[in-house]
């Protein structure tokens, strides 16, 4: 297996990412700006096939529309000259001293109308530039006050705005379908729809539940303390993961950003290996890109910036490879088996037998010596988990 990218592994990075300009709360920037040209032929060069992008990444929000177009053609001169594909576009809704109190969700209703025309705006770019899925991470929607807002007026508020936009794709006949980011918390000191699951549970009150899906992100449900990895499966399981942004997280606490794998590694392996492999019995997986939404550390210079981008997409192909050993080892096969990992693919009950087949069946239940059968033996979860750390540390 090669660890050199190619288009074909669908590496994808934010233009906000490899352009973070190291400003945080408490400094401000420690590199220049990157021109959006330069970008794309560096990561045609590193082996990545997209960029992304949120509208003010490419044009500074309030651009007049002659320079906003003169940014679009720019930026499509690289991507004719190079190769690079816009699988992703999303829009800004937090940046702009408007957006204070959100968009979509703001106590202001004119900002919320503003909000929606802003996005509609960039939906139509997204569609002339070929970017088939929309992202919509909704990092000021939310409050640090309880008494502040009304949390179901709120979320009213998003499912109207989502029904448009969904309206609009469906009548405009565009190839675009949304992906809800969640995040629990920051910027806002509570964000509406903070993880996976919440996400998903408001996906199906709307009116086109099928055009929306999420786009999960690493650090955003490890800062919740939730299994990233865990969170995938359920969004694979109910068809929904539309997008995924990869990178790194050290356990609960400020959005970190940091190169994919740089975080919990264990967690990073078995996300890798459900993508790439689909789970122990090869179950519906992803193809969709892999989409890095990473912060360069501000440490870092421009060579900094281009080795880290450079990492996430070694990382994945390094996990790639000890995922497909860890499958393919047969003492893992053995120790899989063991622990009866492939047994909970059996439907519990047999294909056409009823309730009332179960309640005769005196061997499930009254006859069932839970002693003899179970007691004492043991599933063996530990040595499986030892045997994947030792894959993962390439001791195997
Ligand atoms: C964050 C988010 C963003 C979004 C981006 C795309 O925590 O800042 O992850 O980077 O992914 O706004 O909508
Ligand atoms: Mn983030
Ligand atoms: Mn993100």
């Amino acid at each position: 297996m090669t660890l050199t990218p190619t288009r074909d592994d669908k590496f994808s990075f934010g233009l906000w990412t490899i352009g973070y300009n190291g400003a945080d709360p408490f400094g401000g920037p420690t590199r220049p700006h990157l021109d959006v040209v330069e970008a794309v032929h560096k990561l045609a060069e590193i082996g990545a096939y997209g960029l992304t992008f949120h509208d003010d990444d490419l044009f500074a929000f309030g651009s007049s529309d002659a320079a906003r177009q003169k940014e679009i053609n720019r930026a499509k001169q690289a991507f004719a000259d190079t190769g690079i594909i816009v699988p992703m576009i999303t829009t800004n809704l937090f940046s702009a001293p408007v957006f204070k109190d959100g968009g979509f969700t703001s106590n202001d209703r004119a900002v919320r109308r503003f909000a929606i025309r802003k996005v509609l705006r960039n939906i139509d770019l997204a569609a002339e530039l070929g970017a088939t899925t929309f992202v919509m991470w909704g990092g000021r929607e939310g409050a640090e006050y309880d008494a502040a807002k009304d949390i179901r007026g709120a979320l009213e508020r998003y499912r109207e705005a989502v029904n448009l936009l969904g309206d609009y794709v469906t009548d405009k006949g565009y190839d675009i379908r949304f992906a809800i980011e969640p995040k629990p918390n920051e910027p806002r000191g509570d964000i509406l729809l903070p993880t996976l699951g919440h996400a998903l549970a408001f996906i199906e009150t709307l009116e086109r539940p099928e055009l929306v899906g999420v786009n999960p992100e690493t650090g955003h449900e490890q800062m919740a303390g939730l299994n990233f990895t865990a969170g995938i499966a359920q969004a694979l399981y109910q068809g929904k993961l539309f997008h995924i942004d990869l990178n790194g997280q050290k356990g609960i606490k400020y959005d970190q950003d940091l190169v994919f794998g740089h975080g919990d590694l264990a967690n990073a392996f078995s996300l890798v290996d459900l993508l790439e492999n689909g789970g122990p019995d090869g179950g519906p997986s992803y193809d969709g890109p892999r989409h890095f939404d990473y912060k360069p550390s501000r440490t870092e210079d421009a060579v900094g910036v281009w080795d880290s981008a450079a990492a996430n997409m070694r990382m994945y192909l390094l996990l790639k490879e000890r995922a497909a050993a860890f499958r393919a080892d047969p003492e893992v096969q053995e120790a899989l088996a063991s622990a009866r990992v492939h047994e909970i693919n059996e439907p519990t009950l047999s294909a056409g037998e009823s309730y009332a087949d179960l309640l005769a069946d005196t061997a499930s239940y009254e006859t069932f010596d839970t002693d003899a059968y179970f007691g004492g033996k043991g599933f063996g979860f530990v040595r499986l988990n030892q045997l994947a750390t030792e894959h993962i540390l390439g001791a195997r």
